[in-house]
């Protein structure tokens, strides 16, 4: 009788630790994100103040986003965006947040340290896409950089991601980089003169569309040339042809000093990027290409630029054979 007892007390004994475990766990628990800081916004005007305003009034904020009001955006054909844009919140926070930032403007102290630095999503931009010159990313585009990565950089490849977490958070994403798109237009109206009101409506128009119709805005690559040997070296001329304008920026030996972007005297870079830094072409005889290294991408790359930079698509000034020659050309650089 006493022996169960006395066990039937140890277990009762347990139980109570146990919960009482469980209660500290719950309270002293330290939560497993720490918020990150986030940067005020600064404003040109009060108008502009006015303006954000009225954006987030009918975006949401970063913690609550708020889908782009029935029209199925982010993306086309995704009604009901507001849970999925919850939990695509809830992997940024754990996957992207530390690179990116709070809400996207990769103002991070990782960010800092990092070069190429993560990309900041308030502009609406992002470089590698599969679309012409002008035109937003796809979904597609967004899905593709998140499950890859972009080669030889701190964006690594989110492989291990769930299926379910990749979606949402390349939503997210999406939400963030429409959210920008729209405030980088509506201030644009504003600086020409219209109310808060009007500036917004007017980008609201244009930025749904640009973004709903990227996919039918994807660059067609056609099948490269076959003679290669006749195509590289059509490619090693036009490298430094004016009309291409590669050796411009990138140099006659492809290192990335050219002299449209390096001041060889005072030892300085002379172009920006849309985001106010430096613009660096890439010196590809180091062979890192970020966008990606098959036909497609590189052809891609050539006929629609690196969007947010100085190079510029070419897509309206070279024939499609020449855009295979260059990227003949570029391959050979990257793998000499
Ligand atoms: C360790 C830092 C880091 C983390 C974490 C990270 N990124 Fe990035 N990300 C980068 C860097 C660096 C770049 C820019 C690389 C470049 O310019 O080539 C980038 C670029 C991007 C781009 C833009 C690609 C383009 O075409 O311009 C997207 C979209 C993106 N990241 C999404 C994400 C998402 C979504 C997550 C979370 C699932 C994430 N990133 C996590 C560092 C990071
Ligand atoms: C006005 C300057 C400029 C000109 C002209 C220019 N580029 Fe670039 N290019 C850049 C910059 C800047 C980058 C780097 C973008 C970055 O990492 O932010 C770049 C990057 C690249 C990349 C790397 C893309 C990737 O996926 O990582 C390739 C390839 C490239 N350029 C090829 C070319 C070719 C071919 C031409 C000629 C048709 C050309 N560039 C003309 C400035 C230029």
């Amino acid at each position: 009788m006493d022996a169960p007892r006395g066990r039937e007390a140890a277990a009762l004994g347990l139980v109570v630790l146990a919960a009482l475990l469980g209660l500290w766990l719950l309270v002293a628990r330290p939560v497993a994100v720490a918020p990150a800081p986030v940067q005020p916004r600064t404003f040109a005007s009060p108008e502009e103040a006015a303006l954000w305003a009225l954006v987030v009034e009918r975006t949401g904020e970063a913690e609550q986003p708020r889908p782009f009001g029935g029209v199925g955006l982010p993306f086309p054909g995704e009604a009901d965006g507001g849970p999925r844009l919850a939990m695509g919140r809830e992997v940024w926070r754990t996957q992207c947040m530390h690179c990116h930032g709070f809400d996207g403007r990769a103002d991070t102290p990782t960010a800092d340290l990092l070069e190429p630095r993560p990309r900041d999503f308030s502009l609406g931009i992002v470089k590698y896409t599969s679309t012409e010159a002008g035109a937003p990313a796809t979904r597609d585009d967004l899905v593709r950089t998140v499950r890859n990565g972009l080669d030889t950089t701190a964006m690594s490849a989110f492989r291990g991601l769930p299926e379910a977490s990749l979606r949402t958070v390349v939503d997210y994403t999406a939400w963030l980089l429409v959210r920008g798109d729209l405030w980088t237009r509506a201030r644009a109206a504003l600086a020409e003169g219209l109310t808060p009101e009007a500036a917004l409506d007017r980008a609201w128009e244009a930025t749904l569309e640009d973004w709903r119709t990227a996919p039918d805005r994807v660059v067609a690559v056609p099948p490269a040339p076959r003679d290669a040997a006749a195509l590289l070296e059509e490619g090693r001329r036009l490298w430094t042809d004016p009309r291409a304008g590669c050796a411009d920026c990138h140099g006659a030996d492809g290192r990335g000093r050219g002299p449209l972007v390096w001041d060889a005297v005072a030892e300085r870079w002379l172009l920006r990027d849309a985001w106010g830094r430096e613009a660096r072409p890439r010196d590809l005889t180091t062979g890192n290409l970020h966008g990606g290294r098959t036909t497609p991408d590189l052809y891609r790359r050539i006929h629609a630029g690196v969007k947010g930079t100085p190079m510029t698509g070419r897509g309206e000034l070279l024939e499609p054979r020449e855009i295979h020659a260059l990227v003949a050309w570029v391959r050979h650089l990257a793998e000499r």
